[in-house]
């Protein structure tokens, strides 16, 4: 009622505010100033003064040419200022310092970087939680925290959720348009679904594994003893928590005839239905015996070959100069179908090497420690970005970028990738395996340098720490 009143009235006003002369404030004539100081007053006092005198000292590296671009630890610096050798200066100001020392590579840029990329940097910290509602006075259950492309407009392959479940706290029983694949951060869960044979899958996953439901599977998680973090990715960038078919709303919404018919059983069953979405929330622990819900019908279990888990964290990683990598791929986890990630750990120093993934994009989610990664695109732009756990990263298919560790610890990310199996180009082994006499005439090396070009994939090169 309110709002058609002020839709009539609101065109009938608008004619009168423009055609109304400017009108002093008479109550309040503290609020504005006088007209005398509007512009080429006598009353301009700007200049005469000497510049603000700013105290500071550089690092090391930033007196530096620039085009080196070595990292430059900010956090631990005295006023960290926007200079790198002869180019930027100093800034007294207005600026966030705390935000400055984590994004050194914001503050300072490497000479490298050009132009404009997209945005391959967010902070899951950036999102308000999403709350699990607490039950009948209980704690609360849990939390989760996304990122889309309404925080990240040019991620559009992927979109993630990073997930925490309290003991005994479930993701309420629902399913998604989009496919889900997770990765356990830490704790343990129980994961159980229905597949449309009505074949049952139920299995318990800790940290390190790996598991993925199609588009349309209903399903469930439950915490285990220990509570359980875990990251979600889906397969479409605009997907939003808030968006999911839930257990509880597809009974609230369905009228309670049609459930008593559907069911066969009488309209009172349905009487105690939660009266809202459940969420996240806690209920009864699970049995410690997994068999005891192992729900055998005629339909049987999903067979073993199309598991929706894999025990990824069994796998060892392959160890490399700089660090270690493991792949999990629909190439070993079929179900997974364009799902393929790698869990890389890079050493302090260490780098994962200069690459890019010709068939797609990345989605990459930092679990611990720090780095910095530059993003190039054709024909020129190139932006550098720091990271720190909870940190999502994002480079578009093609784009080449490294994932150099900036800190004094293990750094330890996911890349995820839309593709029937995990494939990336290694700028050093194709410049390595062109003939020498090509990268000879375009990149004016020297003998000695071509001779010490590697024709192998390094994935993680060592470095020294910082
Ligand atoms: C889970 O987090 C706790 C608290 O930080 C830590 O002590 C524990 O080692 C973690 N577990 C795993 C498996 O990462
Ligand atoms: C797999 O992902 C790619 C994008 O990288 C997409 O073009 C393709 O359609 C997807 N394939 C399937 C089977 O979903
Ligand atoms: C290659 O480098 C040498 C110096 O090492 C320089 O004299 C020469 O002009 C360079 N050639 C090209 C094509 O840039
Ligand atoms: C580099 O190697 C090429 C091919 O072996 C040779 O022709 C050329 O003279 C060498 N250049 C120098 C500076 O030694």
């Amino acid at each position: 009622m309110k709002l058609q009143i002020l839709t009539t009235l609101i065109p009938a006003l608008v004619p009168l505010i423009h055609a109304a002369p400017a009108r002093r404030d008479t109550e309040n004539p503290g609020l504005r100033g006088s007209e005398s100081l509007l512009g080429y007053s006598s009353s301009n006092k700007g200049g005469g003064s000497s510049p603000p005198d700013i105290k500071y000292t550089l690092l090391p590296g930033q007196k530096e040419d620039p085009k080196i671009g070595s990292y430059l630890d900010f956090e631990k610096a005295d006023n960290p200022q926007p200079i790198r050798g002869s180019t930027g200066s100093d800034d007294p100001g207005p600026r966030n310092y705390n935000y400055d020392r984590i994004n050194s590579d914001k503050l300072a840029p490497p000479g490298t970087d050009h132009g404009q990329t997209i945005n391959a940097q967010w902070p899951m910290g950036k999102f308000d939680y999403l709350v699990g509602e607490s039950q009948l006075g209980q704690d609360g259950a849990g939390w989760a925290r996304q990122e889309n492309v309404n925080v990240m407009p040019d991620a559009t392959l992927m979109a993630g959720v990073d997930m925490r479940l309290e003991p005994a706290g479930y993701r309420e029983l629902h399913w998604h348009v989009a496919a889900e694949w997770s990765l356990v951060l830490n704790g343990s869960c129980r994961i159980q679904a229905v597949n449309e044979n009505g074949e049952t899958f139920i299995d318990d996953v800790v940290a390190g594994d790996v598991w993925f439901f199609p588009p349309g599977i209903p399903h469930s998680i439950q915490a285990l003893d220990d509570g359980v973090e875990f990251l979600l990715v889906f397969d479409d960038g605009d997907f939003s928590e808030d968006n999911t078919f839930l257990a509880s709303e597809v009974f609230l919404h369905t009228p309670k005839e049609v459930l008593s018919k559907n069911f066969g059983l009488d309209v009172s069953a349905f009487d105690k239905i939660p009266e809202d979405e459940l969420y996240i929330f806690k209920g009864t622990p699970a049995p410690a015996d997994i068999e005891k819900q192992n729900v055998k019908t005629s339909a049987g279990l999903v067979p073993r070959t199309e598991s929706y888990s894999y025990h990824f964290s069994e796998q060892p990683a392959h160890e490399v100069a700089g660090g270690s990598v493991k792949i999990v791929d629909p190439l070993t986890f079929p179900i997974a179908s364009n799902f393929s990630a790698a869990v890389v750990t890079v050493h302090p120093g260490g780098m994962r090497e200069v690459h890019w993934h010709p068939t797609s994009d990345e989605w990459t989610f930092f679990i611990s420690g720090q780095g910095r990664a530059t993003l190039f695109t054709a024909p020129n732009a190139a932006t550098t970005f720091d990271y720190r756990g909870g940190d999502v990263g994002y480079f578009p298919k093609s784009n080449s970028h490294y994932i150099e560790n900036t800190g004094d610890e293990d750094l330890v990310f996911v890349e995820v990738l839309q593709a029937p199996s995990f494939t990336d180009m290694s700028l050093g082994q194709w410049i390595g395996s062109t003939p020498k006499q090509i990268i000879a005439d375009t990149l004016n090396l020297s003998n000695d340098t071509l001779s010490k070009l590697k024709p192998e994939k390094q994935y993680v090169v060592a470095g020294k720490s910082t």
